[in-house]
């Protein structure tokens, strides 16, 4: 069997989030199953790109209503990923160095969307599931099983896995004329709410949709930024398949980018020694716990409220503690964050921007990281965290759920709480530090926490299942 990954992210070549850790990482545990698979993905104009060395596969064409675009389709010559990555190269459009953001990134994903399947079209053998990953290339379930042009590739099933629902990426009809033709009756599989909406389209249209998490499935019939109804509608063909973690790039004993490498036998001189670097490196006290936040700065992270909780905390005279934040995001809170340095000198710190090292060292360094998540459909941070030995903090939601125990539960190793909310989370960094300060069960849950198994063996059989099943009932 083979199949395709399709998808605006892939780690290392482009990462905004954890749609490029999930998609760089899921093929190649499936190759190890005998499965056959590969990923194309847009080539931007980034340093990777720069970096690395590509073979033309193919040349082409696209058109965007009267406008045509010149493609190529790029092969990686390394093989190190353990999969073929494949590159759609539009100059004008695609060749870019962010992966979203644009202005025009309806027009962006369209035309990579239609080159794609232009290329698929005229393989010899053609993959016998295409996986496509969040909105960005939503349009592509119905194309392959409406538009005239990909008549030959009906058959094939598709699947769509929903990464974050909340995007979505609605436009107007008056972009129609973008799309390759198909019979206009069938308008209503790409409509949502009287625009064009390929989040919706590809619920609609894929043979099967995955969310990233089982509780993340049912929380979008609630809560899904208005495809809730749509989402129950489906119900019958979709499935929660939690991610997992590439546990050759995410493991503290190999992890080249952390500043000492340890196991489980010398966690405790291993993650001293990190969390040496950081308290060295931003101005820290390595004798309190070191809690900390990695992640976009925004609302479904619940980013705005870490400033009044890390005040609430730090001014707390019952606890002793040092934070620090990595992240970017909504620029209020990336300031309302970094006014915080100079008041809490010596035991706070920011550091604005994206930077994958620091994020490495800080699960490895941290004793603890927080996540009051409003809504996290899956979250690969707590399952890093997990395999670095630092426990997490979480608003029990979507994956976070999934994943995390509380420490008062029989075999609970995390802190937990109910609610994206100030006093919630300020309570769950009281408990953490009472914790903190009996060694003897805080190292037995480090050791713990480092064993637990998040490798993407599982989710990528669960994977594999479910593409056995679409072609047995094809
Ligand atoms: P999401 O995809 O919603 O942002 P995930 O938890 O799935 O959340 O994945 C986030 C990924 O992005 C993780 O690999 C995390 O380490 C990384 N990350 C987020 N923000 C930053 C940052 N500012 N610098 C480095 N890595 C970051
Ligand atoms: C999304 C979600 C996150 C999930 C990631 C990978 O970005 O917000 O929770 O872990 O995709 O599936």
């Amino acid at each position: 069997m083979n199949s395709i990954h399709i998808s605006a992210e892939c780690y290392p070549i482009a990462k905004v989030g954890g749609l490029a850790d999930v998609v760089g990482a899921l093929p190649k545990y499936q190759n190890k199953t005998g499965l056959k698979t590969g990923v194309v993905m847009p080539f931007y104009d980034n340093k990777f790109t720069k970096a690395n060395s590509f073979k033309v596969d193919y040349t082409s064409s696209v058109s965007l209503g009267n406008l045509e675009y010149p493609v190529e389709i790029l092969l990686l010559d390394s093989m190190d990923l353990g999969y073929p990555l494949y590159t759609v190269k539009i100059p004008g459009l695609m060749d870019r160095e962010n992966v979203y953001g644009y202005a025009d990134d309806t027009e962006r994903f369209i035309a990579f969307q239609k080159a794609t399947l232009d290329w698929i079209l005229q393989f010899h053998d053609k993959p016998e599931i295409i996986h496509c990953h969040d909105y960005h290339t939503g349009l592509i379930p119905f194309m392959v099983s409406n538009a005239y042009v990909y008549e030959s590739m009906k058959k094939i099933p598709t699947v769509l896995t929903i990464h974050n629902a909340q995007y979505q990426g609605q436009f107007s009809f008056d972009k129609l004329n973008y799309f390759p033709e198909y019979d206009l009756s069938n308008s209503g599989l790409i409509e949502w709410a009287d625009l064009i909406n390929p989040l919706a389209a590809a619920v609609k249209n894929a043979w099967a949709v995955t969310t990233v998490s089982p509780s993340y499935l049912i929380e979008l019939r609630s809560a899904a930024n208005g495809l809730e109804w749509l989402l129950d509608n489906e119900k019958d063909k979709s499935i929660g398949i939690l991610n997992g973690i590439d546990t050759e790039v995410w493991n503290p004993a190999t992890d080249p980018m952390v500043s000492k490498n340890f196991s489980i036998h010398n966690s405790l001189s291993g993650k001293r020694n990190n969390k040496l670097f950081l308290c060295d490196k931003f101005n820290l006290d390595p004798e309190k716990p070191l809690f900390a936040f990695i992640g976009r700065l925004v609302g479904e992270k619940g980013a705005e409220l870490l400033p009044q909780i890390f005040r609430n905390s730090l001014e707390n005279p019952d606890i002793e503690l040092n934070i620090l934040v990595l992240g970017s995001g909504d620029p209020t809170i990336e300031t309302d964050l970094a006014s915080l340095n100079d008041r809490y000198k010596g035991n706070y710190n920011t550091f604005i921007g994206y930077d994958e090292t620091l994020s490495h060292i800080i699960y490895a360094g941290a004793d603890f990281l927080v996540m009051p998540s409003r809504v996290e459909p899956c979250g690969l941070n707590q399952m890093y965290s997990l395999r670095y030995g630092t426990i997490p903090i979480v608003r029990s939601i979507g994956g976070l759920k999934d994943t995390i125990k509380d420490i008062s539960e029989e075999g609970g190793f995390g802190i937990c709480h109910e609610f994206t909310d100030v006093d919630q989370a300020s309570n769950a960094i009281v408990r953490a530090c009472a914790l903190y300060k009996d060694q003897k069960t805080f190292k037995s849950i480090r050791k713990q926490i480092m064993q637990i198994d998040h490798s993407w063996d599982k989710s990528a059989e669960n994977y594999n299942e479910l593409y056995q099943t679409l072609l047995k009932n094809k």
